[in-house]
């Protein structure tokens, strides 16, 4: 039938092994070409070879359509994200040669939400630092583990109230936390307290999550400024991208306990994380991990199914980046 003809025709980019499902789905239902499969050095001849047959791009919060590989692909019609977070796609160069974009979003709120609550539980409690204790079996020699800190009750700022902002909010409120907020949005919460500057949110909240998407105006939006308002006392959270925090500040900051603690899902340089942060008692680390779970990654890999099923029956899109 010419709807599996169009689907089969359509050569769908997949650049990393990202997840098993999506992998063998798009296998089945597309023609697949696997960026790996070629060696490093042979990429730049892969893509010539096959560039009037990819029109499409799979990628994800790790490496995705950037200028220099939409640039070697003349034929490509839609960049599809295994992601909510586009940061790494060249959005003004599909803009200007009308590629369409689709992302990931909403299905994976819950989960990063829950996360961000969690690493805040964490750094907070020294819930992997206990851990360490008794595996360590310093519980036997030295007696019961130090005091930490509740986080019921506390002031919850959040940097970016979008969908994922909003899922912590919830969350932090039935732990009866307050909660304050900066944001893009014009929308007003009117339980929420809005503050313009960063600093100020700062100065002002005992938890400061991230969770805002990474462009050119949130790049390093938490500076030094940011984490001295902070203080001794406060808690960083980042759940969104790793750059947008000064990460040699972040630091700097830990080493020298002018800040708290803080709980890191994502970082600048991934899949790295700072080693000088590897022996501080004052940070959780966890390897970008927001949305892995089962249940969210099926999601996320039907959505981009049907975003590359939709493109290839000139359908709508079902999630469009606009
Ligand atoms: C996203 O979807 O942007 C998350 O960071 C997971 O990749």
């Amino acid at each position: 039938p010419p709807a599996a003809m169009a689907m089969e025709s359509l050569g769908v980019l997949l650049l990393h092994p990202m997840n098993a499902y999506l992998e063998q789905e798009l296998d089945s239902r597309f023609r697949l070409f696997r960026f790996w499969d070629s060696p490093p050095d042979g990429r730049a001849e892969f893509l010539r070879a096959n560039s009037s047959a990819i029109r499409a791009v799979v990628g994800n919060a790790g490496y995705n359509a950037d200028a220099a590989l939409i640039d070697a692909l003349p034929s490509l019609e839609i960049v599809a994200s295994f992601s909510v977070g586009i940061d790494r796609v060249d959005l003004p160069k599909c803009r200007e040669r009308g590629i369409r974009v689709t992302n990931t979003p909403d299905v994976l709120t819950d989960d990063v939400a829950d996360l961000a609550v969690g690493l805040a539980i964490a750094a907070l409690r020294k819930i992997p630092q206990a851990d360490r204790y008794v595996r360590a079996g310093l519980w036997k020699a030295k007696g019961d583990y130090t005091l930490t800190t509740r986080f019921s009750g506390k002031r919850v700022a959040i940097l970016g109230l979008g969908r994922i902002g909003l899922a912590i909010a919830k969350r932090a409120e039935a732990f009866g936390c307050s909660i304050s907020y900066h944001s893009r949005s014009e929308k007003p919460f009117p339980n929420y307290k809005f503050f313009t500057n960063v600093v100020d949110l700062a100065a002002n909240c005992d938890v400061l999550i991230v969770a805002c998407s990474l462009n050119a105006e949130t790049h390093h939006m938490v500076n030094r400024k940011v984490m001295d308002a902070l203080g001794p006392d406060g808690v960083l959270i980042n759940i969104g991208r790793g750059a947008l925090v000064d990460e040699p500040e972040l630091v700097s900051a830990l080493l020298e306990k002018r800040l708290g603690a803080a709980g890191l899902d994502v970082f600048e340089h991934e899949p790295f994380a700072p080693e000088q942060l590897f022996s501080l008692d004052n940070v959780v680390l966890v390897p970008h991990v927001g949305s892995d779970t089962e249940e969210t990654c099926k999601a996320m890999a039907d959505l981009v199914l049907k975003n590359l099923e939709a493109h290839a029956l000139n359908k709508p899109l079902l999630t469009p980046v606009p």
